[in-house]
């Protein structure tokens, strides 16, 4: 079926697969499934048939990534001016490109107003008056947006719960009046948008729904006739392997009630959704300290600068040995450190795994979002390599940095 399981679990994965891609392509390796990003975007499709769906790249926006899903005809939702140009190089319409600017350096906005230039259908969201202006100062009049402060915040901790956040948009009382002088002065009004928060589960459907509603009062609030209200990402996926999908129905569901009564088009921006269960992480095992008698330190060779989200946001991540015996040995607890001199190195805690041995191959799990794409060179590590699959075969995307990449831009 195109749309395919609602997750594909670490269990999933063929661990004879992923161990000869390591042997061949080397470790730490992001592997990335690009049929299962297809399968993932059409199930938002069917779960949303009406909508205009926007991937938000900032979850991953390499090439193969993007490529793929602007073949499978769906729109995407830029972060900034570099995402924008990544998008349009990818293949995207300008017409399905969405640039969210969030606090936007100068020169993000001077690039994003030139490049809507050659692109008309380009549509910038603005989350403040302050932002407004300063598209008005670069005489941009194309398709605008306003990102609406919902004041109602949900999502997989304080730190994406982005909806109860002020510094996100403009509160939902003022936008009826800016879109109003937004469109006096010449601006194609076109849209409102917020985002709840991300990782939403299906506990946090009644937040999502208060924020909808609060587009529609919106909507209905102002005269400035409206094409769609855009009601953000943030659909999560289980990290944890007992936990269930969420399920996409009734949130579709409530979204299309609050918005019933009105002649607007929709939109969604999810990420993780779109990619997180597509993607896995695999990192060799080469330390293995005992510390206790039934604790041992793992140390890999991914780290906090490979995979940033456990460090960041204390994320779970679920891990499993690759090895071909991990089932005849023995389970321990083991806590799975990287090669980086901080306390916050910590990749997995206290997880019930099969005895490490060095050479092990470990996946991590849900890798596919915020991954790569959070990764960096901090204590000159270069970034790893990722394949893609399709199609039953594989090939490298990205290659692995090498130390003359991390320096390449130092000219003393
Ligand atoms: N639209 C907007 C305006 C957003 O700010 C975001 C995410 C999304 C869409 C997509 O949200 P998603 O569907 O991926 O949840 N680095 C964090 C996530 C930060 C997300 C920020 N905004 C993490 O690793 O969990």
């Amino acid at each position: 079926m195109r749309t395919g399981p609602p997750i594909r679990r670490l269990a999933d994965w063929d661990a004879g697969e992923l161990q000869s891609l390591v042997d061949e392509h080397g470790s730490p390796l992001y592997v990335i499934d690009l049929d299962r990003v297809a399968e993932n975007a059409a199930r938002i499709q069917d779960a949303f048939p009406t909508a205009e769906v926007h991937y938000a790249a900032k979850a991953n926006a390499g090439r193969a990534v993007l490529e793929r899903l602007a073949a499978e005809d769906i729109g995407v939702e830029c972060a900034s001016a570099g995402e924008v140009v990544r998008a349009l190089e990818a293949g995207f319409a300008g017409e399905h490109v969405l640039y969210t600017a969030v606090n936007p350096p100068a020169t993000d906005l001077d690039a994003v107003v030139s490049l809507a230039e050659d692109h008309p259908g380009l549509t910038i969201t603005a989350g403040a008056r302050d932002t407004v202006n300063r598209l008005d100062e670069r005489g941009y009049s194309g398709r605008l947006a306003i990102r609406v402060h919902p004041g109602i915040g949900a999502g997989h901790g304080d730190a994406v719960a982005t909806g109860g956040d002020a510094s996100f948009g403009i509160s939902a009382a003022e936008v009826p009046a800016v879109l109003e002088g937004a469109e006096a002065r010449g601006f194609d009004v076109v849209g409102v948008h917020a985002h709840t928060g991300s990782g939403l589960s299906n506990e946090d459907n009644e937040a999502h729904r208060a924020v909808v509603e609060t587009l529609a009062d919106v909507v209905e609030a102002t005269n400035v006739s409206l094409e769609f209200v855009d009601v953000g990402g943030g659909f999560g996926v289980p990290y944890h392997p007992d936990e269930p999908p969420i399920d996409l129905d009734p949130i579709a569901e409530a979204t299309r009630n609050a918005l019933s009564h009105l002649d607007v088009d929709l939109a969604v921006e999810p990420g993780r959704y779109v990619v997180a269960d597509a993607g896995v992480l695999v990192t060799a095992v080469n330390t293995v300290k005992r510390a206790g008698e039934d604790h041992v330190f793992a140390g890999v060779d991914a780290g906090m600068t490979t995979l940033l989200r456990p460090a960041l946001y204390d994320s779970y991540h679920h891990v499993r040995n690759l090895a071909s015996d991990a089932s005849e040995r023995g389970d321990t607890t083991v806590t799975v450190v990287g090669p980086v001199c901080e306390s916050t190195d910590v990749l997995a805690e206290d997880r019930r795994l099969p005895e490490p041995i060095r050479g092990d191959s470990f996946a991590i799990g849900n890798t596919g979002a915020y991954g790569i794409e959070m990764a960096n060179q901090y204590t000159t590590r270069p970034r790893p390599a990722v394949v893609a699959l399709e199609n039953g075969a594989a090939r490298v995307v990205r290659r692995r940095e090498e130390f003359s990449d991390v320096t390449a831009m130092e000219d003393v």
